[in-house]
Parts: C-alpha cells; sequence; structure tokens
C-alpha cells in the first residue's frame, strides 16, 4: 500500500510505497500467501497464530525531527572512556586497523556490478575502479568494520564470529555501494562538473546513464542485503536509504527561515550525512548478534 507520511518540514510531503505496518497494511501478495498457508493448515490453532510476516515490517512512518531529537537525548555518557576536549588523540590509525578487510572491497563490489550492458557496468563502476583515486577514503566501510569488530562478542565460537565477520564485510560494501549510488545522483542534482578528482558519472556519461547506473547499483545493494537473511538489517538499512532522500529534498528545498533554524540544520545533516552511517553501525550490531533494543545496538 502506498501511505503518505507528512514530513516535520512545512510543506514537504514524503510518500512510502514500502508496505508499512506489520498487520494492517501488508501487500495484497504477502496476505494472499498468508492466507494460502492458513488454508493449508486450515481450522487448527496453528493457522492464526502463525504468521510469516509479523516480522517484516519494513519502515516506520517517519519523523525524522522526533528521530533526531531522541538520538541527541539518549545519555552514553556512561560508555564514553575518551574526552575529546581534554584527553590526547588516541594514538590508533583506524584504517590500518581494517586494512586487509577493506583491500579486496573494491574487486569484490566490482564483481556484483556487471550488468548486461557495457556502458551500464562502466557507469557503475566507475568509483569501484582498481588502484585509481575515484576510490574515496572509504570511511563508512571503515567505521563499519570497526563497530563490527567492537561489538562482537568474544566468548562466542569461532565458526560464529567469522560468520558474523563475513556479513559485516558485504554490509561495508553495501554501505560503500549505497554511498556511491546517492553521489552519482546528487552529482546531477547538483549539476557538478567533478567528483574524487575526476569526471563526475553524468559528465563522462550522460544524465540518463547516471541516473540508471545509481539505481543499479541500488539495485545490487539490494540483492546483497537480502543475501544477508537478516530482516532487521534489511529493514534498517531501508530507513537509511529514505533518510538520504529526505535530507537531499531539505537541501535543495527550504525556506530562508529554515535555513537559520539550527534544528533544521542539524536534521538536515543527519539525514543527509550521518543516518547512512548511522544505520550501518545499528546493522553491524545486528549482525554480530545483538538484539535492536539492546545497549549495545542503542550505543552503536
Ligand atoms: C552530497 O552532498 C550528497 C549526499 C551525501 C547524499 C545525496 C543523496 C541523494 C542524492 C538522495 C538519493 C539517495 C540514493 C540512495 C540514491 P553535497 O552535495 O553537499 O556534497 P558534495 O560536495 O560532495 O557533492
Ligand atoms: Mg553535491
Amino acid at each position: 500500500g502506498v501511505q503518505t507520511c507528512a514530513l516535520p518540514i512545512s510543506g514537504l510531503q514524503c510518500s512510502q510505497a514500502l508496505g508499512a505496518g506489520p498487520r494492517t497494511t501488508r501487500s495484497g501478495a504477502a496476505s494472499m500467501a498468508s492466507k494460502t498457508l492458513s488454508d493449508a493448515v486450515r481450522g487448527g490453532a496453528v493457522a492464526r497464530e502463525y504468521d510469516p510476516y509479523a516480522d517484516m515490517e519494513i519502515i516506520e512512518d517517519t519523523n525524522t525531527a522526533d528521530v533526531v531529537r531522541k538520538l541527541a537525548a539518549i545519555d552514553l555518557g556512561h560508555n564514553r572512556c575518551h574526552q575529546i576536549t581534554e584527553d590526547a588523540p588516541p594514538d590508533v590509525d583506524p584504517f590500518a586497523l581494517v586494512k586487509e578487510e577493506l583491500a579486496p572491497l573494491s574487486r569484490e563490489v566490482r564483481s556484483q556490478l556487471e550488468a548486461q550492458h557495457e556502458s551500464l557496468t562502466d557507469a557503475s563502476q566507475h568509483f569501484f575502479g582498481a588502484g585509481n583515486t575515484r576510490e574515496g577514503k572509504r570511511v563508512r566501510p571503515v567505521i563499519v568494520l570497526l563497530m563490527g569488530r567492537a561489538t562482537q562478542d568474544a566468548s562466542a565460537a569461532e565458526d560464529v564470529l567469522e560468520g558474523n565477520a563475513d556479513r559485516q564485510r558485504r554490509l561495508a560494501a553495501i554501505t560503500e555501494i549505497i554511498h556511491t549510488a546517492s553521489l552519482i545522483h546528487d552529482d546531477v542534482l547538483d549539476a557538478a562538473d567533478t567528483r574524487r578528482g575526476g569526471l563526475a558519472v553524468h559528465k563522462k556519461h550522460s544524465n540518463q546513464a547516471a541516473v540508471l547506473s545509481g539505481d543499479f547499483l541500488l539495485a545490487r545493494a539490494s540483492v546483497a542485503l537480502a543475501k544477508l537473511r537478516r530482516t532487521q538489517v534489511v529493514r534498517e538499512m531501508a530507513k537509511s536509504l529514505e533518510a538520504l532522500v529526505q535530507g537531499e529534498l531539505m537541501q535543495l528545498k527550504s525556506s530562508e527561515e529554515e535555513r537559520l533554524s539550527l534544528e533544521y540544520y542539524l536534521t538536515k545533516s543527519y539525514c543527509k550525512t550521518a543516518s547512512l552511517m548511522a544505520f550501518s553501525c545499528k546493522s553491524a550490531a545486528l549482525l554480530s548478534g545483538h538484539e535492536l533494543k539492546s545497549e549495545v545496538t542503542v550505543a552503536a
């Protein structure tokens, strides 16, 4: 079902075509499948109790200002072991810590971006080429990998830890694919000529190719997400996609009054930049086996 939700920002509306709500708004296909299953075990208590879609709520009604307020209200003081203003910077290079896990990222992503059409493959792989400066800093994958490592339960069995780490590596790549898609689209929206010291995708190819390659990246990221086989992670990452769109919209369309509002600025920045990192970190904690509402996942 298509839903409309009012954003906290005056004049903006967004449409969610994502079948929200676990019981009341599931898609026709979903309720049909559920009905068929009920029919198959007709009459028994099992038919009423078993609901394969109970955990399938994709996204809640969005109120980003609320999300930002709640995030700001979380007190993580007791988790903090470092004071930026008082302590010296820690003697650690986060990039070096995950260097080995990061090294194959571009190659692995490239193998997921083989399209039937050569120019679509070219445009989609533009930022995942081997050994060139277009790869960027890979800040997001580094953060995801570190969060994955930090949230693992060291007392778990070796094969469980390795399985979690493998999914977290795949999540790191997914996060970078989503980020890349958003940059390709952003350069079209901003009519930017360059990105990372080279031509923007739409300048090298065309607007059509850039829009479609961004879409293609999102499509492949969705497949990779589904392959993690963790519904909650799919759900959290879906929220980050919506937040990116919302942030871009807030940046593109704002009144003079909104541009002078600190809350508007923080909400826009959370949506456009922080949300993808936040939802990815949360997902990394989920992939370490923590519950959605656990202290670890909330802190992540
Ligand atoms: C760069 O901002 C843009 C982003 C970080 C997000 C862009 C988001 C969208 C285009 C929404 C669509 C999302 C998806 C997933 C396709 P900037 O223009 O301020 O920075 P820049 O100078 O690096 O371009
Ligand atoms: Mg831009």
